[in-house]
Formats: C-alpha cells, structure tokens, sequence
C-alpha cells in the first residue's frame, strides 16, 4: 500500500468512528488517506480528529470556493487509486444505486472513474430490507466491491448482519483492491463450504465438507488482485478477510446468489452442494409418532455448476470440483463433458485419503488438454497454484 492513494468517503452512522481507526491503519502501511465526510458523519466523528489522523484536509462540501479553487470535486474524485466508503449507510447505499449526486461525497462517487469499496453498516432490519438487498444487488452488478456486513451483536441492541467488517479485514479488502497482481481489476466468483437441506426447523441433511478448499481458493485469488464474491454455506473454517462474502443454507439459496453475483470472469465452484432437497420439509418440529417412521420425500437441487456453464452470461473460465472416491480421472473427465466447464479440480475423498475435512489435497486438473496431476501439498499451496493458474488464463483470453 505504501504511497498509494485512497480517497475514504465516511458516512454517518455509529460506525463512523471505527472509520478513525481504519485511517490510522492505512496509514501505518504507508497509504495516503484523503477523508470526505458526509454532514451525517460530522453527527458521530468530528471534521478536526479525521483530519488529525489522516494529516489531511477533510472534504465535506459541495460548492465550498476554497476547495474548488484548490482542487474540483472531479479531479478530487479521480486523483486517488481507490475509493472507500466505510461505513456506507443505506441511504448512501441507495443515492449510490441511484446515481444520485446531491451532495459531495455522492458526487466524488458518481463522478470518479476509479474502482470502489464500500463497507456496509446499519441495523440489521433495515439491511435486510428488500431496498437494500435491490441496491446491494445493483451496487455489486456495477462492479462496486463490498467488504462486510458481519453478523454479530449492533450498537442498537439488535443482533444480526449489519455491523460493520473488522478493521483489518477492510484494510485487507483495500490491500487486494489496489494490489498490483495479475488479477487486478477482476472479478472472481468462488462457491465454497456444504449447504444445509432442512428436514425440519431443527434437522438438515448436510456433508462433511469444511470449506478449508474453497476459503484458501478465495484468500489466493484476492491476494493476486481480484475481486472476490464468496458465495459459502454453513462451512467450519472462517470465510477470508477482504472478500465479499455472501452466506447462503440451501443449494437454492446458493444458486440464486451465483446468478446474483454475475457477470465475472472466472467462476470457482468448491461448494459440496446437495444433491437433494427434501419436498416435505416442515415448518415445525417432526414429533415421533406411534404409527411408524416419518417418509422424506427428496427433489432434485439445481446443479449449479452444470446451469453457470451453460448460461450465454457464463464466466469465461469455469472451473468444478469433482469428488470422487474411486476412478477419479475417468469420473471427473466425464464430470467435465456433462457439466460443461472448462476445467475439473479432481481429488480423491476416500476416507484414508484424509482430504475431506484435512489440511492437505492432492488434486488432478483436467481441461480440454488432458489430466494435470499435482503433488499432495497443503489446501493453502493448492489454492495459490489453481489462483497463479486462474491468472494465466485470463491473461491468454
Ligand atoms: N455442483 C453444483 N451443484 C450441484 C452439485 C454439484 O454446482 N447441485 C458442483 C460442485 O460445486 C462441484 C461439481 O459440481 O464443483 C461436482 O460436484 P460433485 O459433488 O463431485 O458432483 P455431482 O454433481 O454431485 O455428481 P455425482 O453425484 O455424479 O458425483
């Protein structure tokens, strides 16, 4: 980050005063921090201690002389390497959605040709809100990177998504944002973790899949430059910092969030995904009954990875997973040709393989050229080399 130049727009919410301890960070790795605040922020940090922190002039209006004589709103927004907002409110959020530019900070957005980050946070209700999800949706289809929100308990007393992401995983996001990698400026969609098939509210059907694979994928990818959408289920292994995770349950929920993340360039399914919902799922608690045992009755899951491929939108380079726990080449080549994507990352998850739920993998990669196999090394040195991989293929396209 050292001597790269961030342009941080702070909007008003309770969370704007962790945006003094994110400056104090950026800082630390040398980044340059230009502060805007919005009049809502000025009600939760004062224009005197972000300027403090920063060793910068604060921006905070539109049409102030001064300003525009030293330096236009237009060449404000553009002399930066990267925009961050944090905390980005909803109403930020939906003037951003919008295009609107009825304010400084609106307007740096709407007017800068560099790429952007926005961290969320707000009450949990109103980041559930179906505004919110439509303009997180039309934020995320303009290319717009989000860090965050993460679940936990709010200032408000709620407990929910909507606070605001750590700090250093933000510093993180940032780091990946203006990373010089061969990844930089793309967008990269990675499914990862098992999804859960409820039975009843209490039961689910569910695999032994931790996510270890897919969330070393996602940190390798972000650390070569690219932006991240991780899409997981309910996995073990915490998601990576810096990537913009989305946490989904079933395989339908999982579908829809892929299709929701599009367009990408390249598209990594490592989600264990169900094979099989159950239709009679109920809302409330199975009981046992005296006269037998309760009869689930399945359907088939979407396959995710089979609809990605074959969608005219799809990722230029598509890339599954294939499980198997005997005749791997020979199941995964044939798992390629019916699900259309262009390479299979194939292991052997028979149970003294150790792999399922290890720290290790040993994989063979199949594409249209034949079987590549690798040597067994740690889920983290996989990861980097399929990342390295990713990255020149997307450089020959
Ligand atoms: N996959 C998917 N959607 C599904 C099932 C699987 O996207 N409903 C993806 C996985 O993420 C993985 C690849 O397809 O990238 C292969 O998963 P795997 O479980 O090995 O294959 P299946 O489709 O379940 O095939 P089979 O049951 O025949 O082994």
């Amino acid at each position: 980050m050292q001597g790269r130049r961030i342009l941080l727009i702070v909007g008003g919410g309770i969370a704007a005063f962790k945006a003094l301890d994110l400056i104090r960070r950026l800082r630390d790795h040398g980044a340059t921090v230009t502060p805007v605040l919005t009049r809502a922020a000025e009600a939760f940090v004062t224009p005197l201690s972000v300027s403090a922190l920063a060793a910068s002039k604060v921006y905070r209006d539109l049409f102030d002389l001064t300003d525009e004589a030293e330096m236009g709103h237009i060449e404000l927004s553009r002399a930066a390497d990267l925009v961050v907002v944090a905390p980005a409110t909803a109403n930020l959020m939906g003037k951003m959605a919008q295009g609107l530019a009825d304010d400084l900070a609106t307007t740096l957005l709407i007017a800068t040709d560099k790429p952007v980050l926005i961290a969320p946070a707000m009450n949990v209700r109103m980041w559930e809100h179906p505004a919110t999800v439509r303009n997180l949706a039309t934020l995320r289809g303009d290319g717009i990177g989000v860090i965050g929100p993460v679940e936990g308990a709010m200032a408000c007393g709620e407990y929910g998504y909507g606070r605001f992401a750590e700090v250093p995983d933000i510093v993180a996001a940032i780091a990946a944002g203006l990373s010089d990698g061969p990844l930089r400026g793309r967008h990269v969609l990675v499914t990862s973790g098992p999804t859960h098939e409820p039975i009843d509210p209490v039961r689910y059907i569910a695999n032994r899949s931790s996510g270890a694979q897919g969330t070393a994928i996602a940190a390798a990818l972000r650390d070569l430059g690219a932006r991240v959408t991780f899409v997981s289920g309910p996995a073990d292994v915490a998601p990576p910092g810096g990537v913009d995770v989305v946490a989904v349950t079933t395989a339908r929920q999982m579908a829809d969030a892929v299709v929701t993340a599009l367009p990408a360039d390249a598209a990594v399914m490592a989600a264990a995904v169900a094979d099989w919902h159950v239709v009679n799922a109920t809302d409330s608690k199975m009981k046992k009954t005296a006269g037998g045992l309760p009869e689930l009755r399945f359907a088939e899951n979407p396959d995710i990875l089979a609809d990605l491929s074959r969608r005219a939108d799809r990722p230029r380079l598509v890339v599954g997973f294939a499980a198997e726990t005997d005749d791997v080449i020979a199941h995964a080549t044939a798992k390629r040709a019916r699900k259309g994507c262009d390479w299979i990352v194939a292991n052997d998850v028979s149970p003294a393989t150790g792999i399922m739920g290890g720290a290790e993998n040993a994989v063979t990669v199949i594409d249209a050229n034949g079987a590549e196999a690798w040597p067994r090394m740690s889920k983290a040195d996989t990861a980097r080399r399929l990342a390295r991989r990713i990255a020149d293929a997307l450089a020959d396209g």
